[in-house]
């Protein structure tokens, strides 16, 4: 999509679809107020037909003498003390779609103005709104119905002079991130007969190149003289090999800083192994590869956005499958950092992977590790989908990434991770078992178990987004199917560390 801003005033835009937004429960004013009194009052009726301007709330305007736009969409953006991107994300996703819904091929948005949000974060959210707003999983239709959608191919912001910079700053972040939320849903929109641990990695390689950043890819061989055996044992089951795939971007200037270390769970696929799923259950479980997916897109974005700080993104790809390789419930494996695990239920592995991976990027001596990982079902059962389960050692780190996902609309919510869980998952026969007592505290128990291969003293927050990676019902960022849960965030968190 071609994105630009424009200080032209709105009435005088070329654009098939002018969107003007309204405040709740307030009188017209700005330029909402000149269109009014330029269209006898049209606005005015509506208000009075009950249009409410309440968040996303949409009215379709047909015929609007002195605005050269053909046609134009009211969009109520809530009230205005309780403005925040989540109500801007909401109000030009509504109109956005409405607009496609009458054939519209491009778009112009007056851009709001309220003192909670600076311009560019303003900016930024009009381009999120309308590009993830859009967004649909239709690669597979062939129903020309579908595919037939009208692509809406260009998008101005109608800004005011003195803002113009910014507004132009924003748009372009907003357009980074909006993009690389898309390139995470469609990896895990993707059906798991089209990906596998070698996809990934040949992803990574390509971001890698396009973007000038390093990658490192382990092969099962390597991995075996890595002592990543945890991460090994998950993947034996299965033909298609694990991969771990590293990416490094360094800033042009001091390398030798400590970085942030970004780790996704990369299960392409997940059967639950012996520990077989029931099939309800597994209908979904090509979106066990969304940390992963998450990780790499904010990669391929932080390449373009170039950070001051060291980022390594880690990713453990594996494809969690039966056959006479898998492995049995009660084998017991040595993760790389020398502890061993019983592993009782073979569909808890995604803690088994990570157990490796996070050994790896402890050694490596960060400032700090983020994890996202589709780990439980749990965490849907404590939170619905509405947040993600956010579980830290550190105070500090926990209240950033909770900030970060605020500002982005990602909501995160902690969890408690008090010593006494280590009760839950200790071994009979080994150091630690895979899976805590019984259904009590399922997502803190496997958050705990990632807590063993953590080194002591690195600031490290498990972010698990088992029930908010894919939703099925539409949002106004997200319709049915992957939502890129993280990716955003990841760029936001960096933009503060
Ligand atoms: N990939 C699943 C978790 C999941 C559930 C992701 C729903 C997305 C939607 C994970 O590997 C898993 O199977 N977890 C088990 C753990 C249990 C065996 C302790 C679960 O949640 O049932
Ligand atoms: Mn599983
Ligand atoms: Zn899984």
């Amino acid at each position: 999509m071609q994105i630009e801003v424009s200080t032209l005033s709105p009435q005088a835009l070329d654009t098939p679809c002018l969107i003007i937004p309204v405040w709740q429960d307030e009188p017209l004013e700005g330029l909402a107020a000149q269109i009014d009194r330029d269209m006898d009052g049209l606005i005015g009726q509506f208000i009075e037909d009950g249009f409410k301007g309440s968040a996303g709330e949409v009215r379709m305007v047909y015929s609007v003498p002195k605005l050269k736009a053909p046609r134009a969409i009211l969009v109520g953006l809530g009230k205005r003390e309780k403005f925040s991107t989540k109500n801007l994300h909401k109000a030009v996703s509504r109109a956005a779609r409405a607009a496609r819904g009458i054939k519209r091929d491009g778009l112009a948005v007056v851009v709001p103005q309220n003192r909670a949000l600076k311009p560019e974060e303003i900016a930024a959210a009009i381009v999120e709104g309308v590009l993830l707003g859009l967004h649909l999983f239709n690669d597979f239709k062939t129903d020309p119905e579908t595919q037939g959608l009208t692509e809406i191919k260009n998008l101005v912001l109608a800004g005011d002079a003195k803002s113009e910079k910014a507004l132009q700053r924003g748009a372009k972040y907003g357009q980074i991130a909006a993009e690389a939320n898309l390139r995470a849903r469609g990896w895990v929109n993707l059906p798991s007969n089209k990906k596998s641990p070698q996809f990934l990695a040949f992803h990574a390689q390509n971001i890698a190149d396009a973007g000038g950043l390093k990658c490192e890819i382990w092969d099962e061989n390597k991995l075996r003289e890595e002592n990543m055996n945890v991460m090994l044992a998950v993947g034996m089951g299965s033909d298609n090999p694990p991969r771990l795939i590293r990416l490094d971007y360094t800033p042009a200037k001091s390398s030798e800083e400590a970085p942030l270390i970004l780790v996704g769970k990369g299960v392409t696929f997940d059967t639950g192994g012996y520990s077989l799923k029931p099939s309800a259950s597994m209908e979904d479980m090509k979106d066990d590869m969304a940390g992963a997916a998450a990780v790499l897109a904010a990669m391929e974005a932080i390449a373009k956005l170039k950070p001051k700080r060291r980022v390594i993104g880690l990713i453990g790809s594996v494809e969690n499958m039966i056959s006479s390789n898998a492995q049995r419930p009660g084998d017991i494996v040595t993760a790389r950092n020398g502890k061993t695990i019983e592993v009782l239920n073979t569909d808890a592995e995604g803690r088994l992977v990570l157990a490796d991976v996070l050994s790896l990027a402890s050694e490596l001596k960060p400032a700090a590790i983020i994890d996202f990982a589709t780990l439980t079902g749990a965490i849907g059962i404590a939170l619905g989908q509405e947040a993600a389960g956010l579980f830290s050692n550190d105070g500090d780190l926990s209240a950033q990434v909770q900030l970060a996902g605020e500002k982005t609309g990602e909501r995160v919510w902690p969890f408690p991770l008090w010593d006494e869980y280590q009760e839950h998952i200790k071994g009979k026969n080994s150091d630690i078992k895979n899976i805590g007592s019984g259904r009590h505290a399922g997502s803190i128990a496997a958050a705990i178990f990632l807590k063993n291969f953590v080194g002591e003293g690195i600031p490290w927050a498990h972010l698990d987004i088992a029930a908010v990676a894919y939703i099925r019902e539409d949002r106004p960022l997200s319709a049915h199917g992957a939502t890129g849960f993280g990716t955003r965030l990841i760029l936001e968190f960096l933009r503060n560390f």
